[in-house]
């Protein structure tokens, strides 16, 4: 026996073989049982897809890069909770392709910033960060208030299922309607509050006549973190 083992340590090749089949064993057992999954995130009530609108907006502030300046991921810490609600769960970005918990806090968190300000504000705010809050660092965004382009948004939402988030055909075949009825709030918006739960219809920008890239970035940041109530989560959901 001892002979046998002396072989391994005197051949590195041996050796080497040896600790990669060692290896193996262990990464098999953790990843073999991830194919018997359908997903590995716990799903929780309240999550959809993005609104057509959202989804705009979203790819409005990844265009822009907010992301180099705002993370979109509340940590376990007892400051970070109090300071921007409960943290992040899994299931809060499992529709985000690519997500965007950001690797970096210049300002603020932004995953719960929805309902925390009025339409108002963020308007102010976009166009000229200094005049709500002066000692602000944040750039101006005052070109957002051109036109949203939006011809080509059935085609967003092709690409978002293609990665896997589940858009119905329905919901691409309304994606152009749905979307002006969000940014319309005398719009009939029946049909885009059964696709999309808790949504809300605005004139974000304060303009119901056009819509702008600042209808759609505003409608992203209002409904962050406010789609998951977490008195609905159980303790299992949490303890991902
Ligand atoms: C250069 C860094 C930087 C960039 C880029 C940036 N921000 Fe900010 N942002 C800040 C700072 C600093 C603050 C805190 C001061 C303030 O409220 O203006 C802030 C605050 C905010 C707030 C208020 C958050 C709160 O809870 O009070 C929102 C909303 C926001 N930014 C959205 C955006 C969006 C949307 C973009 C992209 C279009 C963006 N920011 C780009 C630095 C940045």
């Amino acid at each position: 026996m001892a002979y046998k083992h002396e072989r391994f340590e005197t051949n590195v090749i041996i050796l080497a073989v040896g600790i990669l089949v060692t290896i193996a064993i262990g990464g098999l057992v953790q990843i073999i049982p991830l194919f018997t999954l359908e997903t590995t995130i716990e799903r929780v009530q309240g999550m959809r897809p993005y609104t057509p609108l959202e989804l705009m907006g979203r790819n409005i502030y990844i265009r822009e890069g907010c992301y180099v300046c705002h993370s979109q991921m509340i940590r376990t810490f007892r400051d970070e909770v109090e300071r921007y609600g409960h943290y992040s769960i899994a299931a809060e970005s499992m529709y985000d392709h690519p997500f965007q918990w950001g690797s970096k806090r210049t300002g603020p968190d932004l995953a719960r910033v929805g309902g925390r300000y009025s339409n108002e504000w963020h308007v102010a705010h976009m166009v000229d960060p200094r005049s709500v809050v002066p000692e602000s660092i944040m750039p101006s965004y005052p070109f957002l208030n051109r036109p949203l382009r939006y011809d080509n948004i059935e085609r967003h939402l092709r690409t978002q299922r293609t990665v896997g988030v589940p858009y119905s055909d329905e919901m691409v075949q309304n994606a152009r309607a749905d979307l002006e009825a969000q940014a319309r709030p005398d719009a009939d918006g029946a049909g885009l509050m059964q696709r999309y739960p808790r949504t809300t219809q605005a004139a974000f920008d304060g303009n119901p006549e056009r819509i702008t890239e600042m209808d759609a970035l505003i409608a992203y940041m209002q409904m962050l973190g406010t789609l998951v109530r977490f008195s609905d989560v159980t303790p299992e959901q949490l303890r991902q």
